[in-house]
């Protein structure tokens, strides 16, 4: 009789344990679709700010419902019909890390530090009639503590920058951590990926750009203190508007705009 009232307590802390991990895994479980609407969402609200077409107070749904999603092909930068890979819900960074949707980077070729790349990237396009007013482009790479993700506006001659916004990273506040700093990122506007002979360009320098400059279209003022995720964010350009990333895409483009014109 003793012995059962011992352990009383015990049984009632192990059922209490098991209600309420219940309890978490009900919560966790009902509340995912909220997080994943919540994840969407943020997502568009980045890539709209990227474009400047973010504006507070409006719907999120209602200013992003003028944009076109794709899927693109990195390595022919051709699209990829929607009835094959569904803009709606094709994951890119999960189809990276699978074996039929992504394959290993080469240590020269990861000079951005991502391990795998994904076979088929998402875009959005900004239209004005049939004209192709600037595209968005998820960009990523490694920092000094993480890998920061970010969206790219680029302009229709495909070069110059519109906009950008780093949305993830572990950056330090302060110090690296400045790349999601809304007055660096306007630094950003109207520089220009490539140069007159084709070649990517754009860096992030050390120190401030100097205006009069005849490099200051292909430079990005420095973050003070954080030479090293500056030197990441140039290794993501590279990466990303080079050969292996989005250059592909961009020549498919300047060659369907060739000929229809
Ligand atoms: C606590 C701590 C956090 C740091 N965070 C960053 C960071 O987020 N990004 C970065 O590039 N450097 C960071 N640094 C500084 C680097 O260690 C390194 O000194 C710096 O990148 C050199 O940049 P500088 O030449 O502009 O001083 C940090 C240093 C300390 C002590």
């Amino acid at each position: 009789m003793a012995e059962a009232s011992a352990a009383k307590p015990f049984y009632s802390a192990l059922l209490l344990a098991f209600v309420c991990s219940l309890l978490v895994a009900g919560a966790a479980v009902k509340l995912r679709p909220l997080q994943e609407a919540n994840r969407l969402l943020d997502q568009k609200k980045n890539i709209l700010y990227a474009a400047g077409l973010y504006r507070e107070g409006k719907s999120v749904e209602e200013l992003f419902a003028s944009i076109e999603t794709r899927v693109v092909e990195l390595a022919s930068g051709r699209y990829v019909p929607a009835e094959e890979i569904d803009p709606a819900s094709y994951r890119q960074l999960k189809a990276a890390l699978r074996e039929d949707g992504g394959h290993p980077l080469d240590s020269k070729v990861d000079i951005a530090g991502m391990r795998r790349l994904e076979k088929y990237s998402l875009v959005y396009l900004v239209k004005h009639g049939e004209q192709l007013e600037q595209i968005i482009l998820p960009v990523r790479g490694k920092g000094l503590w993480s890998t920061m993700y970010a969206y790219v506006a680029v302009a229709g001659d495909l070069s110059t920058i519109r906009g950008v916004s780093f949305y993830e990273h572990g950056e330090t506040p302060g110090l690296g951590g400045e790349i999601e700093n809304r007055r660096w990122n306007e630094g950003w506007q109207g520089k220009r990926l490539y140069n007159p002979e084709g070649e990517m360009e754009l860096k992030v320098i050390k120190g401030k750009v100097v205006a009069s400059g005849d490099q200051a279209f292909y430079q990005i003022d420095g973050l003070s203190g954080a030479t090293l995720t500056s030197k990441g964010v140039s290794n993501l350009l590279e990466f990303w508007f080079g050969d292996h990333g989005f250059k592909p895409y961009f020549r498919q483009l300047q060659k369907r705009d060739n000929s229809n014109g």
